[in-house]
Parts: C-alpha cells; structure tokens; sequence
C-alpha cells in the first residue's frame, strides 16, 4: 500500500503517530506564516498542516499544488488548535514532512463540493468528477449497501442470483426494444431485454424455485425523473407459492431495507385494491402519507341545472383541510394548473366552508344552501376547509383529481421524503383497453395469470378479468410489480390471443415458452422492484439519476462518452444496414 492510513480515520488516538496518506488537495489556504491544505479520499478529508517557520522548503512546495492534485503526504499527527468537530478527523491535522506529487490536475470546470457552482449538463459531462464530491459518492455507497443488503437477504431465504441473456429476441409487447444489428445474421436483431421476465419463468420450469438477479433492464421509452433508458432491476421468481407468499416475502425485504438503512421498523404495509386505488386517489400508485381521499359527488350534484356537471361521467373532489383562506390569486393558480395540457381539465369548482360556519362557492348560481350542506356533509369537511371539485370524463377526471391532489400536498407540505408510507396494491386488471388500436394489452404482461374465479369472464367481459397481479408502492412511486403466472400451455395461448397474437404471430414470438410449459412447469409467480428507485426513494430524492453512476440525460444520451453514435460506414456494411436520410 502507498498509504498507511486514509484521510477519514485519523483521530486523537493517533497523536504523534508517523503516517502517510494519498488522496487529492480538496482545497487549500494561505495564511502566511501557515499553509493548509485539505486532502480528500473516498474515505474523508484530513487536514494537513505547513509552517513556513519549521520547514519553509515543504511549505513552499506546498503553495505550488493545485485543487485536485494527488498527493502521497508522510508528516506527525498533532493535535489542532482549531477543532473541527463537524468531521471525525477534525481534531487533528498532519505536519508534513514530505509530499510526493503522483499526479498533476488541470483545474477542474467546477468545484468539488457539496454545492457546487457546476450545472447538470457540464457535471454529467465531467461525472467522474462529478463523483468526487461528498453527496453524489454518498449515493452510490448507499446503493452498494443497499445492494449487499438484497444479496445478503435473498439468499438467507434460498433464492439464487443467476444470469440470463443480455443479447435476446424483440417482441410486440410493452415498452419500445433498443436492438442490436447481426453481423452473423445478415438483415435480424437482437433485441435488448425490458426484463428476464421469460427466462426466469425457464428457470422456474428448470427446478431453481428461487431466483433472483440485480439485472440491467432496457426500454426506449421517454424519460423522466424516475425512468432512465437503461435501469436495473431486482429481478425475483419462486415456485410453488401462492401470491400471499411472494407478498409476504418481499414485504420482508422492503422491512429488512428500511430497518437496516432507515432504522425505520413497518408493522404490515397497507393493501388495497386497484379498484380502490382508483376510486379513492385516481391512480394506481397513491401516495398515501396524506389523506385528501376522492369524495363522490355525483348523486348529489346532477340535475340542478349545471350543465358541466350534468353531462360529466364523474364529480369528484378533494377536501383540504385548514384551506379555505386561500386567495382568488391561489385558486386561480390552481385552476390554471388542473387545465394545462398534461393534466386536462376544463376547469376547477371550490368551495369554502369558512370558519364562521358559513358556505361560499363559485356555484353558487345552481346550488342552494341546503345542497351545498350536503357536499360538506359528503366530505365530512370542517369549518375552515376548501373543498376543489372536478367533472367530466371518468379517467380523465381521476387522472386529473390525483394530479390536483399531490399538487395540493406539495403547498401542504405533506409529502416530507423522511417519511415513508408503503403500500401493496392488488388485483390488478388483466388486460387495458386501448382507444387508439382498438385492441386489448396486458396491463402488466402477457405472462399474468388471471385469478382463477375470474376465468370464465375472459370471453364475455375480459376487461373485468382481474389477474392475480400486484405492485409495491412507497410514497406515491411505483418501487416494484409482479404477478402470479401462467403455466399452462392452453391459457397462455388464449391470454395470447385475446392480446390479438394469431396462432402463426402467438408460436413464433413465445413458442418456446408455451413449450416449455409442457414440460412440467410449476405453478410459479414473482416480482422486480426498481433497484434505482429503491435507492432514490431510501435516499431521499426523487431522481434515480443522482443513485447512477453513469445515467443517460433525458434525452438518452451519456454526455460524457458522448453516446449515441454514428458507426463508420465499414460497420455499417458489415451489419448489413444502410442509412436512408
Ligand atoms: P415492471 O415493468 O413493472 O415489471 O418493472 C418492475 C420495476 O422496475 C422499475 N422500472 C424502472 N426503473 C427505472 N427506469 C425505468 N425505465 C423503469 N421501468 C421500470 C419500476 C418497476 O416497478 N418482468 C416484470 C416483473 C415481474 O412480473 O416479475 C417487470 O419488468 O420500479
């Protein structure tokens, strides 16, 4: 070793001790008659101490090292006259004796601290730098103890960490595959896997039982905060379970996790079903460290001559408590908020119920006193409270409600990242309609068992089929999904069929699982959570890119290696691939 010590260790217990160090000049002052510079590892920073009185030559040369040099120090550890005792090794510093300059360093573009005066763009493109500082190295060491965390839990429990294939075959379903051109196969691709979804079914139908892997997943899809284009998952499948046991499995891991990271100890997370998930929140992943559930209204605000919520499929509202001094000036930004494009709605309805018991809407043309009693009484609202209503087209609406919802929680200030409030969400559908093609997809994927009460509704009414198919969500983000799977040949063939896969299109794509079902499949099921998301969410943060050491920006591109790229014509010729501009 270089070093005897490194920068984050030396105490008081060290006093006197003859010790070298490596690391990099984090900053440096001049003071005169005294120099310090403070050297920085992986591990923290020391300071290090040179007088011009004791050994002007080394304090000289101490003058001329630049931010982000690396230096191999040799010196005494003394007690400091000028504690520090925000960092473990603030009591001491090091007299050094001796500095062996083993690299130079241009000046870096931005500096190396917590706030630092580089913006995202140019720390993306110097990441390693980026890395450097204490924050962004801090999130990748608690992914690596998150990740040692799974492994250590998994296989107590019997599961086995097995690789699948990286370079796999394109299929219809789910999101848009990144594909990688044959050189061997002129004219066919690989596809890049969204998941091991169908592998890890074969290894079930293999004999593992328990398989799980921390696996890098590709999709092309848009990104946002918590969706990069290629992310990693934990990916699980066990056998001979029922759903209850994969819950209760995974409910174990996510309470290991918190413990261990946290120090926070669950008593049994929260389940509810989609259909309540809708109904009371408008989404499927409701963050519930709030309240504000959906109030119907329907019944009694139609036909009283209000035409937008008389022809509206659905009247719903959110009570905010303590609310109702908000200003014209406040309810027109939030009128202004539930209309803009993303969120769709034509218009917002308040009403206060102010602190003297007196009520005040902006309907109050079409709605007597006595009615609006009933929508206080509806929503068990309080003096004091603004009620905000929506109307119109039922998923429309919800999607909008819970939009409003979380926005009104961000004012409200409840939605606290040291808070966590997990929950399970069940009995997912197993197919979505989709209006634009006109054709039935899988809501999670064409593998999902539908519950097998809900069978005989696959032909008369499949949009009501619930599939034995469930989701963990922890403050309102979508941590993991799973499901419980087909394994019969015959069900997988008619689930492929409803999702408009003819027999030829049903065999080609997913023959060789239907096969493999033959074979003795166990009944199996499993789930992956999003090992980013995870991380952001035990962090703090609701971006997964600052929990990724090399994330793409939200144009999938690495800035740094400059990725994607063209390739030169040779590789295009011997891929077989010409580009028509
Ligand atoms: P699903 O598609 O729900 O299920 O994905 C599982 C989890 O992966 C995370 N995730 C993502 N994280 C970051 N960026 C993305 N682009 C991204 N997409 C998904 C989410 C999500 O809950 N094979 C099934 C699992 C199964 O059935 O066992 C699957 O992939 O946290």
């Amino acid at each position: 070793m270089l070093r005897t010590h490194t920068c984050g260790e030396l105490t008081l217990k060290n006093k006197e001790q003859h010790v070298t160090l490596c690391g990099w000049v984090h900053k440096s002052r001049d003071l005169g008659g005294m120099t310090f510079i403070d050297l920085r590892d992986r591990y923290g920073i020391t300071q290090l101490a040179f007088n011009m009185e004791v050994n002007k030559e080394i304090c000289e040369q101490a003058r001329t090292l630049g931010r982000e040099y690396v230096l191999k120090v040799t010196g005494i550890v003394k007690e400091r006259s000028n504690k520090n005792l925000k960092i473990p090794t603030g009591e001491i510093e090091i007299f050094v004796s001796n500095i062996e300059i083993l690299n130079k360093s241009i000046i870096p573009p931005f500096t190396i601290e917590d706030n630092t005066d580089g913006g995202e763009e140019l720390r993306m493109k110097y990441r390693y730098l980026d890395l450097r500082r204490n924050v962004v190295k801090q999130n990748l060491l608690l992914r690596h103890k998150v990740a040692i965390e799974i492994r250590n839990y998994l296989n107590h429990q019997s599961f086995i960490e097995i690789e699948t294939p990286v370079l796999i075959k394109s299929t219809p379903e789910g999101a848009r595959d990144f594909v990688v051109p044959s050189r061997m196969n002129p004219g066919e691709f690989y596809a890049l896997p969204q998941s091991p979804q169908t592998f890890k079914q074969l290894l079930m139908i293999a004999g593992f039982d328990r398989y799980f892997q921390l696996v890098k997943c590709f999709r092309d899809e848009d990104l946002r905060a918590d969706r990069q284009p290629e992310f990693t998952q934990i990916d699980c499948e066990m056998s001979f379970i029922t759903q209850e046991d994969i819950l209760n499995t995974f409910e174990g891991l996510a309470k290991h996790l918190f413990k261990i990271i946290k120090d926070i100890v669950f008593k049994e997370f929260l389940r509810i079903s989609y259909a309540d998930a809708m109904k009371y929140y408008g989404c499927d992943k409701p963050d519930i460290r709030f309240d504000m559930k959906f109030v119907e209204l329907n019944e009694i605000v139609k036909n009283k001559g209000f035409k937008v919520f008389d022809d509206a499929e659905l009247v719903i509202g959110i009570c905010a408590k303590g609310c109702v001094e908000y200003s014209r000036k406040q309810l027109d930004e939030l009128t202004e908020f539930v209309k803009k494009p993303q969120i769709g709605a034509t218009g917002l309805v308040y009403l206060r119920y102010n602190t003297d018991g007196s009520i005040k809407s902006s309907v109050d043309k079409f709605y007597n006193q006595a009615e609006l009693d009933k929508w206080i009484e509806q929503f068990k609202a309080l003096p004091g409270d603004l009620i905000l209503v929506l109307a119109g087209n039922k998923e429309k609406t919800q999607k909008a409600l819970s939009e409003l919802r979380l926005e009104m929680a961000n004012r409200l200030g409840f939605r606290d990242p040291k808070v966590f409030a997990p929950l399970w969400v069940v009995d997912f559908p197993l197919l979505e309609w989709d209006e634009e093609t006109n054709r039935f997809y899988a809501k999670h994927h064409p593998f999902t068992a539908p519950k097998p009460e809900d069978i005989p509704l696959i032909d008369k009414s499949p949009a009501e089929v619930r599939a034995n198919a469930y989701d963990l969500v922890v403050n309102g983000v979508e941590i993991g999904g799973g499901s419980i799977r087909i394994f019969d040949k015959d069900l997988q063939n008619r689930m492929l069929h409803l999702l408009g896969f003819s027999e030829e299109d049903a065999q080609a794509q997913f023959g060789f699982l239907m096969n493999a079902f033959q074979y003795g499949a166990p009944p199996h099921g499993g789930i992956a959570l999003g090992f980013d998301r995870l991380c952001a969410l035990l962090g703090g943060s609701d971006s997964i890119r600052d929990y990724i050491a090399f994330p793409k920006n939200n144009a999938g591109r690495d800035v740094m290696i400059d990725s994607p790229a063209k390739i030169s014509d040779v590789q295009l010729k011997e891929l077989h691939i010409t580009i028509h501009n």
